[in-house]
């Protein structure tokens, strides 16, 4: 087998079973080994901005609030009645002094502390109930990156910020880039797509090379900031891939203002980034912009682009994540992020921009999504689940010809995003946390 390349201690992983997508065995080991184990994101902090904001998230099968208490902290609380189990809330958001359990009554607070029950003394004795105790379950982990909200039901297990790791360097340069920070526009948009939840992951993670075929008709038609010809016509020196932590990210060669963002931002940008990153994007020689990220197992993010008009090019940063609802089914969320500070006339723009292209009825999520249904459709078969994919853009060879030796960032920097790196790697982290022998 060819030697590790690349990120060190990651295996070249080249065919893929088709199984692990269809296979509703595979998915309840998911469940135990992934989703019950590690860091899932949940939201973000802007969608709580005052005392009593809450929003309602689905972590695996459970459902958590995550509210903004008095003391302003933000709190992920379990769902459930503390009495006989009744899912409390059952808004998907809102603001409120207090939850009240719809089966009898029981009043909880925004800190989640069981505060009055309806007719305490008579049915529960003079004593009443141990109410301190009473209170909503915490969640057992709940934790926050630069606005990020992420949570664990496991009690176990490393720290955000280990977990993390170097990944974090790279966050910084979409998330720490204005003062004030980034915020969400509106709820997130949710819609659902019949497929194994790893399909999207992989496809906004690391193939670019579908952008030049499935979405060819979206630059045919102008809206795309490529021309048709221009796909990929850089050859492999077109953008940088990167594996740091858990996660993995992408720059174009690009500047800011290339991606379409006003001067008067990119001036703030070049004031406010933490000083690694802003030497990386507007150091001396360099030209980067970062396009898209994935964070394991299932949160992706992603900085594009659409051409509203001939000389119109509005840049926009979406963050989503593919909720696993079982084996053949993703609940897709997604929330455009903007600099908080920005222009209205800006946010409004990047907001409309997304919609054309990646909102649920987008030219480019469309495309995917119609890619995604039908893989799932033919895999699905007892012979299609025998056809192994392969996962061989870019050899052992290539690969180690594109690192970039001096890259100088943490992580491991490749010089072309035209290469399965990135799910080679996804898949090492799955073969990992499942306990399986990588495929060769
Ligand atoms: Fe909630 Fe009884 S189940 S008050
Ligand atoms: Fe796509």
């Amino acid at each position: 087998a060819p030697e590790p390349v690349v990120a060190p201690g990651v295996p070249y992983v080249s065919a893929v079973d088709p199984g692990i997508y269809v296979d509703p065995a595979v998915f309840a080991e998911e469940k135990k080994n992934i989703f019950s184990r590690t860091w899932i994101f949940l939201g973000h902090t802007s969608e709580v901005p005052r005392k009593g904001s809450f929003v309602t998230r689905r972590l695996l099968d459970d459902n958590i609030i995550i509210v903004r208490g008095k003391d302003l902290q933000v709190r992920a609380f379990y769902n459930v009645c503390r009495h006989r189990g009744m899912q409390v809330c059952r808004a998907d958001d809102g603001e409120t002094k207090r939850f009240t359990c719809p089966y009898h009554g029981w009043l909880y607070d925004i800190d989640g502390k069981l505060t009055s029950l309806p007719l305490e003394k008579p049915y529960f004795g003079e004593e009443g109930l141990d109410r301190p105790n009473l209170g909503l379950k915490p969640l057992e982990r709940f934790a926050e990156y630069k606005g990020l909200l992420f949570g664990s039901i496991s009690a176990e297990g490393e720290s955000l910020e280990e977990f993390l790791g170097d990944f974090a360097w790279y966050l910084d340069i979409y998330l720490d880039r204005y003062p004030g920070g980034m915020e969400v526009i509106g709820e997130p948009q949710r819609w659902r797509v019949p497929c194994n939840w790893k399909i999207p992951s992989e496809n906004l993670m690391g193939d670019t090379y579908h952008v030049q075929y499935t979405h060819r008709s979206v630059a045919e038609i102008g809206l795309h900031p490529n021309k048709p010809q221009d796909f990929g016509a850089s050859g492999k020196r077109n953008g940088v891939h990167i594996d740091a932590g858990r996660g993995t990210t992408g720059l174009t060669r690009q500047t800011p203002q290339g991606r379409g963002y006003p001067d008067e931002m990119v001036e703030v940008f070049k004031q406010h980034m933490p000083e690694g990153p802003r030497d990386l994007i507007f150091g001396e020689g360099n030209d980067y912009w970062p396009s898209r990220a994935h964070l394991w197992p299932n949160f992706s993010m992603l900085g594009a682009g659409a051409q509203v008009a001939e000389d119109d090019l509005v840049p926009y940063l979406f963050i989503r994540t593919w909720v696993p609802i079982d084996h053949e089914t993703t609940e897709i969320w997604s929330w455009v992020l903007v600099e908080k500070e920005a222009p209205a006339e800006f946010k409004e723009k990047s907001m409309r921009a997304y919609t054309l292209t990646f909102g649920p009825a987008g030219t480019e999520e469309v495309d995917d999504a119609e890619n995604f249904a039908s893989m799932m459709r033919v895999m699905k078969g007892a012979g299609g689940r025998r056809i192994n994919q392969i996962l061989e853009m870019g050899t052992p060879e290539q690969m180690d010809d594109y690192v970039i030796r001096d890259w100088p960032g943490p992580g491991t920097a490749i010089s072309t995003s035209y290469s399965d790196a990135g799910n080679r790697r996804f898949h090492h982290l799955w073969n990992t946390a499942m306990g399986r022998e990588e495929a060769k």
